[in-house]
């Protein structure tokens, strides 16, 4: 069994222990030795005993330690991964035991999460801390860079590239060949039928950028 530790213990930290635990019940790979954050939530629905401590602590943990970023916002993650600089950390790829994942030319960055139900067909290219929530879908050839993360749900079709720390709503359908920029955010539900600028927050049928950032 290898440690791992969960950065995040807000809900995604404790869905990703889920999915761990998932793991671990088809073939034993994992011990969860527990969560580091900065701000342990007040209403702990996980035991205290298992929040190791802050990102200061993870930086000087001395073992060899699996970690995996289990932050929704993508910003926050980024911040977060920058900031993680011990060299006994490695970034392993978690993918739930009932995922799909096409053999065909798909490649998935170190740090990535592929929750339950997620679908990833063929030829894709996923960087590196990318999230793909619950029941998620990728079509043919999409390149979706790191640090994004897609929430339960969402359909990105054949051919879409989506920046670095996009965030893709819970529900969003975005029809093939459209751009996403960098940091863009798209409201829950939205369908993108025209390509998204970066750094904005865009929503609705047909999605249209609201505000920038
Ligand atoms: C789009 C979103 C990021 C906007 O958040 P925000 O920047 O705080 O913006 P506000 O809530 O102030 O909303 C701004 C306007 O957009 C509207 N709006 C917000 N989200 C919307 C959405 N998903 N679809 C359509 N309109 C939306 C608001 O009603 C408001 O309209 P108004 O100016 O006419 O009052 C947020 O509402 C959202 O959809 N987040 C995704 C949530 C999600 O997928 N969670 C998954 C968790 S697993």
């Amino acid at each position: 069994m290898q440690q791992i530790a969960i950065v995040g213990a807000g809900g995604f930290g404790r869905e990703v222990k889920w999915l761990i635990d998932d793991i671990n019940l088809l073939h034993p790979t994992w011990e969860v030795i527990g969560f580091f954050d900065d701000d342990f939530p007040s209403n702990q629905k996980i035991d205290s005993k298992l929040h190791l401590g802050s990102l200061q602590q993870l930086n000087q943990w001395q073992q060899v330690l699996a970690v995996v970023v289990a932050i929704g916002n993508s910003a926050i993650k980024r911040q977060i991964v920058q900031q993680i600089t011990n060299k006994n950390i490695y970034f392993p790829v978690l993918q739930h035991p009932r995922a799909i994942v096409g053999k065909q030319q798909v490649s998935i960055g170190e740090g990535s999460i592929i929750c339950a139900n997620a679908i990833v067909t063929t030829d894709i290219i996923i960087g590196n801390h990318v999230a793909l929530g619950v029941a998620s879908t990728v079509g043919h050839d999409c390149r979706i860079h790191d640090f994004v993360s897609v929430m339960p749900s969402a359909n990105i079709s054949g051919n879409v590239t989506i920046g670095e720390a996009a965030y893709i709503g819970t529900g969003v359908n975005i029809i093939q060949q459209q751009n996403i920029g960098a940091e863009a955010i798209i409201g829950a539900g939205a369908v993108v039928v025209t390509s998204i600028p970066p750094k904005c927050t865009a929503v609705g049928v047909p999605a249209k950028p609201i505000k920038f950032h």
